[in-house]
């Protein structure tokens, strides 16, 4: 079914819609054995419904095992909202949104993705409160992407010393593909630790400025898989690990925000065989949900947040471990991790 794994079952995809704000989302509950599926919303134009269909199917089920691997009492959901042609009433599109949520009862807990922000996410409050990501006066909580970012830079940091032998990132040069929310904040993490960037992102703006702050090596949209590094951090959308960009990337490791980088499970095998370590995009970039998830549970704390956020490296150091032991590739390995975890909670 659309693409993926034979094993993927949602236990429910609604399809809500209301004229009068042009909505019309798609929220996919993947998996509650572990709680209630906790996952962001993406507002996107998609091509079809069938592509959103996809990409909500495909981002949920990833949700089941970042928060498995992730060790939180959540499942895996995630909402798309197909984004109105030409103006919309944007607060009254995320109050129908918001709506929708709430008609679940909290079988599906939503925050920020691509294309959402904190506002919107704010503004839901008023009609459900199954939504996070939301800053608070005097109290932790807000966007995650910082948080996300903090996570893949550990992961980096362990996957440098463990894959490539380097004690430090002093040095270690990195391609950035996509300067947005989480990988500015990376990109700042990198270059604090001694990297050497080389970055791109259609916005040639946010290039422009990271050459300025960052002395990064601009490349293009089109150069930046394959260019001449040692790490690799996809942080812009989905599936650029395909058969097109694999056979040319040059990086001995991937580590990077967006998920879903593997556009099928046989580009993941392809890596391995190519001597490419791949840390699969959901262990690395969980901070995030870390990150809403304790500020939905009223523990979030900042530093608290962080050690938490920064025991993926120590993640990253099981699944090479299990890696070896299994001769097989990380992919493979870590989604037959995530998916032991996907049981209920006692
Ligand atoms: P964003 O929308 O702020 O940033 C994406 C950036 O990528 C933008 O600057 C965009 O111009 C650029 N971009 C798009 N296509 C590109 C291309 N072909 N080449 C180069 N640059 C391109 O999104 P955000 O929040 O930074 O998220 C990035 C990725 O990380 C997404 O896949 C998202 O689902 C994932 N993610 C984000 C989390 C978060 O906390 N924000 C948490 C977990 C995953």
């Amino acid at each position: 079914l659309f693409g993926l794994p034979e094993q993927a079952a949602h236990e429910r995809v609604l399809l809500a819609t209301d004229p009068a704000t042009g909505l019309k989302a798609i929220l996919a509950v993947h998996s509650t054995a572990r709680g209630p599926a906790f996952g962001g919303c993406r507002l996107w134009h998609y091509d079809s419904e069938l592509a959103a269909l996809n990409d909500a199917l495909r981002l949920s089920q990833g949700m089941s095992l970042k928060n498995a691997l992730a060790d939180l009492p959540f499942g895996g959901g995630k909402a798309v909202i197909l984004k109105p042609e030409g103006s919309f009433d944007r607060p009254a599109l995320f109050a129908a949104f918001g709506r929708a949520v709430q008609s679940l009862q909290g079988a599906y807990i939503t925050a920020e993705d691509v294309g959402t922000t904190t506002a919107d996410m704010r503004g839901m409050q008023a009609v459900t409160s199954y939504v996070s990501g939301i800053p608070r006066e005097g109290a932790f909580g807000g966007d995650p992407s910082p948080k996300t970012a903090w996570g893949v830079f550990v992961a980096i940091q362990a996957g440098a010393r463990l894959v490539l032998g380097r004690p430090s990132l002093d040095g270690v040069r990195v391609a950035l593909q996509g300067l947005g929310a989480v990988g500015w904040h990376l990109a700042e993490f990198l270059h604090k630790a001694g990297a050497r960037l080389v970055v791109a992102d259609v916005d040639a703006g946010k290039v422009e400025r990271a050459v300025a702050q960052f002395g990064a090596a601009p490349a293009s949209v089109a150069d930046i898989l394959a260019a001449d590094v040692d790490v690799l951090a996809p942080c812009a959308l989905g599936a650029s690990l395909n058969e097109q960009t694999v056979p040319a990337i040059r990086a001995k490791l991937i580590a990077g925000a967006a998920n879903n980088q593997l556009a099928t499970a046989a580009d993941g095998d392809a890596l391995q065989r190519r001597g490419i370590c791949y840390l699969p995009d959901y262990l690395v970039n969980a901070g995030g949900i870390i990150s809403v998830a304790r500020e939905y549970r009223g523990e979030g704390e900042e530093a608290a947040v962080m050690a938490e956020v920064g025991k993926i490296a120590e993640r990253v150091e099981e699944l090479l471990q299990r890696v070896q032991k299994a001769d097989s590739t990380p992919a493979r390995v870590a989604d037959d991790w995530a998916r032991s975890k996907l049981v209920r909670q006692g």
